[in-house]
């Protein structure tokens, strides 16, 4: 596998589902997939990017923050996917969730990555990009299977 720093393997996989968002507007089965990869990507995120950086004076508060707003999401994700999707507050329920999805994912494109990127080295930054691309392959892989 290509040397890929985690900075950049996580940008791509926030494009993945700022993508799949357009589609859940237009269709909303769809958005069962966004939670899978969401599960996925927090869980990696966190085991291998922001336990590193919480420890790290400089960027510690940007990583805890980006921690708790993922605490945040993953309530929201958790309520609209037992929450009837013929029912008209899904759709509203769904937008509030895309507008924090939304400033989340900016927030630590903006701001958190450049500071990881500050502490971190090159070496460090594509072992990183390579576990977490190996381990979010085989987990999705897993994941998708199920219902
Ligand atoms: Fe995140």
């Amino acid at each position: 596998m290509r040397n890929i720093s985690i900075i950049k393997a996580l940008t791509r996989h926030h494009d993945e589902m700022r993508e799949l968002v357009k589609k859940i507007k237009k269709d909303k089965t769809k958005y069962i997939l966004l939670k899978k990869h969401l599960d996925v990507h927090h869980e990696l995120e966190e085991d291998l990017l922001l336990n590193l950086l919480n420890n790290k004076k400089g960027v510690k508060a940007e990583s805890l923050e980006s921690q708790e707003e993922h605490f945040v999401l993953n309530i929201l994700l958790l309520d609209l996917a037992d929450f009837p999707k013929d029912h008209p507050r899904w759709m509203v329920k769904f937008k509030v969730l895309i507008e924090i999805l939304e400033h989340h994912l900016d927030e630590e494109e903006e701001d958190l990555f450049p500071e990881a990127e500050e502490h971190l080295s090159e070496s460090q930054l594509n072992k990183l990009g390579k576990k977490f691309q190996e381990l979010k392959d085989e987990r999705l892989s897993i994941v998708m299977e199920t219902k």
